[in-house]
């Protein structure tokens, strides 16, 4: 085996300087807003406590079987999300593109989620919505115009956003470990005690039994609806950021002789821990909500956007102290968002510079200002809430789960990569990677992703999203359009040429052939 651990290559991507450091980057990339406002809804609308059993057996069946197959990818390969997929074989380098395209799109409308979240986390100090959180979120802070697309800037929401994309290209200039590795090390925790301290908060609120007891509660007849386990694979996906190109993306940064294998374990675990410590902090203030307004909790439960900026709200104003809650909420949404939205960001920088020839800096320049700029142009107008819901629905729905499926089945089936790749894995691993492995990754996942599409498909083309909110050229664009435009750049994007000198044999493959005094191709 190779002794050095760093090739000069690395050190010139730059990598992780550790595996702990890399361990706290990829649960910053995966606990994100998925964990807070997508996770107490779904797990609550599809079975409460039932679901416990659907989400284990989607992260157990799928969710780490994925994780591991993206980082053998990019721990083999040792390239951003085209590189690595061009160098397991050279025909999928449009897969890494694919996902590349997702994820600039990603980042340009999650960029204002999180700008909202910041100015949030001020307005919660003097409850600016008043006692009307809806009219305030809607009308005042946003001025949500009709469903046109409108150029009329809303400077609230414009400078915020300004201001994330500016604390992007600090943390994206500075690199990897400097970057994006401290970054983690710094916000991580200070999420865990942010969170932890509005999770006790809300459990000693009035009623927060009543609203755990109404997440828990188990709906055992849920298990026979397909539909619900459709709901747990889906949610793991998201929540664990695989499909993305983003874990592909992290594991190149890591050293050689890791063990990667229980990494994913360590990072699946935690990100299914942060997710149930949010459905508890976020039902129990939930169930406060409910019993302050004598209502059932069925009645005030809710998900996303409305549940963070408007269901929150109200409970901040109803609850004793409720500032302190709302300043945890929101700053929590704000750490948790960052290091997601960094991840995201870094999968189109890294794809760029393998690209081109082009520094760490250069590249995230020539990333993040388009990105700021549209970002700016579609999200911080009066038209931005309604192309964000769509496009954030499609590209989830038709850009993730659909690069996830086909990806799988070429890895496993088209090119026959699954072996090597285990292969890979088990050069360093607590956990040996075996057959099970391989059936997982080559036919469970596939196909109850490929089934959650269909679903998703069926549901989409039947009923057009929002119900007959949005006109339908608006769900062609931002919804259709948007899903298809990034499968096409993929596409368009293989034919440019790597910048010279990019050699597309694996590293993996030399690491392997010096232990057996084989030939590298
Ligand atoms: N795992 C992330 C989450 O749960 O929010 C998914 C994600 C979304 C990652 C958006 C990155 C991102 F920009």
């Amino acid at each position: 085996m190779n002794d050095v651990d760093t090739t000069p290559l690395d050190e010139k991507r730059g990598m992780f300087s550790s595996r702990r450091v890399f361990i706290l980057a990829a649960i910053g990339s995966a606990v994100g807003l998925g964990n807070i406002w997508r996770f107490p809804y779904v797990a609550y609308e599809n079975g409460g406590g039932a679901f416990v059993l659907p989400y284990l057996v989607a992260l157990l069946t799928a969710g780490i079987p994925f994780l591991l197959l993206d980082y053998a990818l990019g721990h083999r390969n040792r390239g951003s999300a085209p590189l690595s997929f061009a160098r397991q074989h050279r025909a999928t380098e449009g897969l890494g593109w694919w996902q590349v395209g997702i994820c600039f799109m990603i980042a340009v409308y999650y960029a204002a989620v999180l700008a909202w979240a910041a100015r949030y986390t001020i307005f919660a100090v003097t409850e600016a919505w008043g006692d009307d959180p809806a009219g305030f979120f809607i009308g005042e802070f946003l001025r949500v115009g009709d469903t046109t697309i409108s150029t009329e800037i809303v400077m609230g929401v414009a400078l915020p956003l300004a201001l994330v994309w500016i604390a992007l290209l600090v943390v994206l200039s500075l690199g990897v470990q400097k970057g994006i590795g401290a970054t983690a090390v710094v916000f991580i925790p200070i999420l865990l005690l942010t969170f932890g301290a509005l999770v006790v908060q809300a459990l000693l609120l009035p009623g927060a039994a009543q609203g755990l007891n109404t997440l828990f509660t188990p709906n055992w007849e849920a298990l026979t609806h397909p539909g619900v386990w459709a709901a747990a694979y889906g949610q793991i996906f998201f929540s664990l950021s695989i499909g993305f190109g983003i874990m592909i993306t992290y594991s190149s940064y890591v050293r050689r002789k890791t063990d990667m294998p229980g990494s994913g374990l360590v990072i699946g675990f935690s990100n299914s821990g942060f997710e149930l410590l949010a459905g508890i902090g976020v039902f129990a203030a939930l169930g406060f909500m409910a019993q302050a307004s004598g209502v059932a909790v069925t009645e005030v439960a809710s998900g996303g956007i409305g549940l963070a900026f408007i269901a929150f709200p109200a409970i901040i104003s109803e609850a004793p102290l409720g500032v302190l809650l709302g300043v945890l909420f929101f700053g929590s949404l704000v750490l948790a968002g960052f290091t997601s939205l960094v991840s995201v960001i870094e999968v189109v920088i890294s794809a760029v510079r393998d690209k081109f020839e082009m520094t760490r800096v250069g590249a995230t320049v020539a990333v993040s200002v388009p990105a700021a700029v549209l970002s700016l142009l579609f999200f911080s107008t009066t038209s931005g809430l309604h192309v964000l819901d769509i496009l954030d629905n499609f590209i989830n729905k038709f850009g993730i789960l659909a690069v996830a499926v086909v990806s799988m089945v070429v890895m496993a089936w088209l090119v026959r990569a699954l072996d090597p790749l285990a292969a890979h894995l088990n050069l360093h691993t607590s956990v040996h990677i075996g057959l099970w492995w391989k059936v997982l990754v080559a036919a469970v996942a596939p196909l109850a992703l490929s089934y959650v599409l269909v679903l998703e498909f069926r549901d989409a083309v039947r009923t057009p999203y929002g119900d007959g909110d949005y006109p339908a050229w608006m769900i062609g664009t931002f919804g259709w359009g948007a899903a298809l435009a990034v499968l096409v750049f993929g596409l368009v994007a293989t034919l440019v040429p790597w910048r010279t000198g990019t050699s597309l044999t694996s590293p993996g493959e030399v690491d392997r052939a010096s232990t057996t005094g084989e030939e590298v191709r």
